[in-house]
């Protein structure tokens, strides 16, 4: 008999099927067991008969708990009152494990308690549409890349040097060395953007965020394309093309994921290029227009990002900050050297930073002055360095977090349940 997903039974109809998932809910009225099963692709109703089964075994069925799981075998039937318009007569069942007072009942519970039970909680409705939708933003960006002719190149974990500050940096030892968590593949993308023309790296970033937020994690996943040659005008068409690209993806094949959050699509869909870009001298007017104490030359705090991002339907791409609050590899913008080449695209609905990127200084003696000015040591940078004494060309890219993409699209408000298991200021477990 064939072992089918729920979500292909569509293709089994009248014909005699086994499932195999977990208990997702039950009740029973006399002579018949109405078992929804769960296995991940999808919800079934599955119904048994009394008069079908010795009564022992019927009793089984009747006393089985929430997320029990099991393997049931039947007939596959349309039926338009059930939840995904078909059915499964059970002709036989057999029980894996018996699963006694799951925790995570549908009662509300409080956030704490879910995050301590984050290992199950990732089997409910709504955590499972995110991580569905997360793993299509994954697969889109992965796409994007590849099909623009980009080479995927893995950059290290640890690493001698930091990329994005020093006061992030998680250390760890390694064997009679110190070594960082990276912040940021970028600085490996560029030498893999000189040996590949177009790279990127997908991968695991940290920081030791020391502040609780709702847009911060420890651990996140950042793409960062790298490419040789390219403008900042460049790099923020790049990455305009490649949120467009996602949000098709998400909308097209994510759409019954995206109901279950109830998100409002058309805000999604109303979105198109080309985004707003304005410079960081026109925000900070709009910002102090609507009441923020921000001065030229300051960073914007995360209500300014709030009030920024509030103000479009599509992203807002800013660019020029002042090079004094960004990192140290930012290359100035020759028209006046105070402003970075940089941009940083925020979302739109309050959501703030999704991107941050520009071009890097390519010049080797700016580079060390800088490196200097941030009380970096040059030496770790011996290898970065060699990159603008052989062959230095301009060259830009961006970093893209996808938890914060992942939020935006499903319009939550914690980067926590972007997802499966973060890494938040006080909490390691599970
Ligand atoms: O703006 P950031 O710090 O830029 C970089 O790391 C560059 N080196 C990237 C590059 O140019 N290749 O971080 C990039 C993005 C942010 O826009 C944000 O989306 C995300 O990474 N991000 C975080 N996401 C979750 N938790 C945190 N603590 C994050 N810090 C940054
Ligand atoms: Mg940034």
């Amino acid at each position: 008999m064939p072992v089918v997903y729920v979500e292909q039974i569509g293709e089994w109809e009248g014909k005699e099927v086994t499932l195999r998932g977990w208990v997702y809910n039950r009740r029973s009225s006399g002579k018949l067991q109405f078992l929804l099963l769960r296995d991940g692709t999808g919800v079934i109703q599955c119904v048994a008969f009394k008069g079908n089964f010795p009564a022992e075994e019927f009793a089984l069925l009747d006393g089985l708990g929430q997320e029990s799981s099991l393997e049931v075998q039947g007939t596959v039937r349309r039926d338009s009152r059930s939840p995904g318009g078909f059915e499964v007569d059970i002709a036989r069942f057999r029980v894996f494990q018996a699963a006694e007072n799951y925790p995570i009942t549908p009662k509300e519970h409080g956030t704490a308690f879910l995050m301590e039970n984050r290992h199950l909680w990732l089997r409910s409705a709504r955590q499972h549409a995110i991580l569905k939708i997360r793993h299509e933003v994954i697969r889109a960006c992965r796409d994007y890349f590849d099909d623009r002719g980009f080479t995927l190149v893995d950059t290290p974990i640890f690493t001698p040097n930091a990329c994005e500050g020093t006061t992030t940096l998680f250390e760890t030892r390694y064997f009679d060395q110190t070594a960082y968590l990276s912040q940021s593949g970028q600085l490996y993308n560029e030498a893999t953007a000189a040996a590949f023309g177009k790279v990127y790296c997908f991968g695991p970033t940290f920081r030791a965020e020391k502040s609780k937020t709702r847009r911060h994690l420890m651990e996140f996943w950042m793409v960062e394309p790298e490419v040789a040659f390219a403008t900042l005008e460049e790099t923020m068409e790049l990455a305009e093309g490649l949120i467009c690209f996602i949000l098709e993806r998400v909308l097209t094949r994510r759409r019954a994921q995206l109901d279950v959050l109830e998100r409002d699509i058309g805000a999604l869909e109303r979105i198109v290029p080309p985004f707003p870009r304005i410079s960081y001298d026109e925000a900070v007017k709009l910002l102090q227009a609507s009441g923020s104490a921000i001065e030229w030359g300051g960073d914007f705090g995360g209500g300014d990002e709030t009030m920024l991002s509030e103000r479009y339907d599509a992203p807002v791409m800013v660019h020029r900050y002042p090079g004094a609050v960004k990192a140290f590899y930012m290359q100035p913008d020759p028209e006046r050297a105070e402003v970075a080449l940089c941009v940083d695209m925020l979302a739109p609905e309050g959501y703030g930073e999704i991107i941050g990127g520009g071009a890097r200084i390519h010049d080797s003696d700016l580079l060390l002055e800088r490196l200097a000015e941030h009380g970096l040591p040059p030496e770790p940078f011996g290898w970065y360095l060699d990159l603008r004494k052989y062959g230095s060309v301009p060259h830009a890219g961006f970093g893209m977090g996808i938890e914060r993409v992942v939020a935006w699209i499903c319009r939550l408000t914690h980067l926590r349940e972007t997802i499966a298991f973060p890494r938040t200021l006080y909490r390691i477990y599970p």
